[in-house]
């Protein structure tokens, strides 16, 4: 991570805890790494995001129903699904300084400094042929892109090789070919590496003699597998159709950094949409389209997002891509779609010996269906917004402000109300005001302070609104309404507001 890039994270999670958005988890003990809390405005966005993804995938679909399944499962639900033998981190320490990585991310890393390069000399390019340029014959003529992107492929094929044939020996000599140092000792004096499950575990069960092992779940996707044909007799569902869930997911990341874009204990928005086989491709296309939608109806921009299609497929997939979000460390995984096949609910006939088909009632045919999944982390999501509204602006008359530009719809509070003064009764005007606007919005009202470090305070919160009740309001029932964004003002009629108010909190989708 380049230095200006890791003082805008440092200053996103210093501005996340000053404004009561997220804090480290049992902080007064010094935190416990890889575990965050969210505060009194994080909850809020968190349970807007959600909510507005249950709304685009349940709501909007009437082909996808709910479902909330329990964090614990059975034990030999992760035994078929693959993840007691094969959800493993390869992990790599360094003998001088003692700390330990992933060795695929210290690859990733070093690839990621390539495709800096790579980009400088398009930057470069561009700037010199404007309108002229032509970036895909670029990429495919100039010596030196080209010279890296053949370096790119060529490291990645034998680590994914090494990799798939358990050859962990060769992932390490392969560190030490390309000659990457540890970030702390800067020498490449590296241990062996070694496979490291991420599953937590604990014991069910009060004896230590009948004590089964169990975990927490790793994904909520199994909660949904093993469910499926419950929800589809009950809800008598007919292929395609999808059940959608939200939940906690645990992970013991080793090398967990970035902030809450790494976390041990996260939440997992995920839907498994089940089809006929022979028919995912289309329906993979059809997620791809429709989750990419999703991701610019939130008014991100375009050029913060892009696609990632896997090369090296899980055992389970016969298609996946990688929805990426600019983040300040670089273009990274905010969500996943994959293609499934039939492997885990086939898995789960095996291991239960019970009989999962579904039955067409046209065709008359038994069969398992396939499943494409989209499966996004609802903290990335809450970094992806935070790390992109997050903005330090010059105004024109020289001073400075911080202002968190949070889709309008998704804020925390959507309307500050604020008298400009507390006597002369515009106190009491105010209250009556945010009386009857917290039935419909999450509202705070405020009287401290002078009106311009209030109006600068719900900028830095993020508030999208703020309603100003001043003298005038008594004498004909108008207010100002403030936009975070513009910092323009209008003066509105009190009855009109909540109707003003509504047009503008809400997505057009
Ligand atoms: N059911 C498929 C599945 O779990 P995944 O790619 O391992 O796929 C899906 O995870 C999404 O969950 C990721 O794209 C990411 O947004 C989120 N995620 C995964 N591990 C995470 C972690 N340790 N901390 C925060 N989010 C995580």
């Amino acid at each position: 991570m380049q230095n200006n890039s890791e003082d805008l994270l440092k200053k996103i999670i210093a501005h996340a805890k000053e404004y009561g958005y997220i804090f480290q988890s049992s902080e007064i003990y010094d935190g416990l790494s890889a575990v965050y809390d969210y505060g009194q405005n994080g909850v809020e966005l968190k349970n807007n995001i959600r909510n507005y993804w249950w709304q685009s995938m349940v709501q909007y679909h009437e082909n996808i129903v709910g479902l909330d399944a329990a964090i614990l499962m059975h034990p030999t639900v992760w035994k078929a699904s693959g993840h007691v033998d094969a959800f493993n981190d390869p992990l790599i320490d360094n003998k001088d300084s003692k700390k330990r990585y992933r060795a695929d991310v210290l690859i990733e890393d070093y690839i990621q400094k390539i495709e800096k390069k790579i980009d400088k000399e398009i930057t470069k390019a561009q700037k010199r042929f404007g309108d002229a340029f032509d970036e895909k014959q670029f990429r495919q003529t100039h010596p030196r892109v080209v010279e890296n992107l053949k370096k790119i492929s060529e490291i990645n094929k034998r680590f994914n090789q090494s990799l798939e044939s358990g050859d962990l020996a060769d992932v390490k000599k392969l560190i030490e070919t390309l000659n990457i140092v540890c970030p702390v000792s800067g020498t490449c004096n590296w241990t062996d590496v070694r496979q490291f499950n991420l599953m937590f575990s604990t014991q069910m069960g009060s004896l230590s003699s009948d004590a089964q092992t169990i975990y927490m779940r790793p994904e909520t996707a199994q909660g949904i597998f093993v469910n499926y044909l419950n929800v589809q007799k009950t809800a008598r569902m007919k292929l395609p159709f999808g059940i959608a869930q939200t939940g906690k997911a645990f992970r013991n990341e080793i090398v967990a950094r970035q902030f809450i874009f790494r976390m041990k204990e996260f939440e997992q928005m995920e839907m498994q949409f089940f089809v006929k086989p022979g028919q995912e491709m289309e329906w993979y296309d059809y997620w791809k389209n429709e989750r990419m939608r999703w991701h610019l109806s939130l008014g991100l921009p375009s050029e913060k997002y892009r696609w990632h299609n896997h090369e090296k497929l899980a055992h389970y997939a016969n298609a996946a891509t990688d929805i990426e979000f600019l983040f300040p460390f670089g273009f990274k995984e905010l969500e996943g779609i994959h293609s499934r096949t039939d492997f885990d609910l086939n898995a789960h006939i095996k291991h239960s010996g019970k009989k999962l088909h579904y039955f067409d009632p046209e065709t008359k045919e038994s069969f398992v269906p396939y499943v494409v999944e989209t499966s996004i982390g609802l903290d990335r999501m809450f970094m992806a917004i935070l790390c992109h509204a997050y903005k330090e602006e010059q105004l024109k008359d020289g001073s400075t402000r911080t202002v968190l530009s949070i889709p309008a719809p998704l804020a925390p509070y959507k309307v500050a109300v604020l008298p400009l003064l507390k006597k002369d009764g515009l106190s009491e005007k105010g209250r009556e005001v945010f009386n009857s606007l917290k039935k419909h919005f999450m509202c705070q009202y405020e009287e401290k302070d002078a009106i311009g470090r209030r109006y600068r305070r719900n900028d830095a919160v993020g508030t999208p609104y703020c309603v100003t009740i001043d003298h005038q309001t008594l004498e004909d029932e108008t207010v100002t309404l403030r936009d975070r964004d513009t910092m323009a003002q209008e003066r509105i009629s009190i009855q009109e507001l909540i109707a003003k108010l509504r047009e503008v909190l809400s997505f057009s989708s």
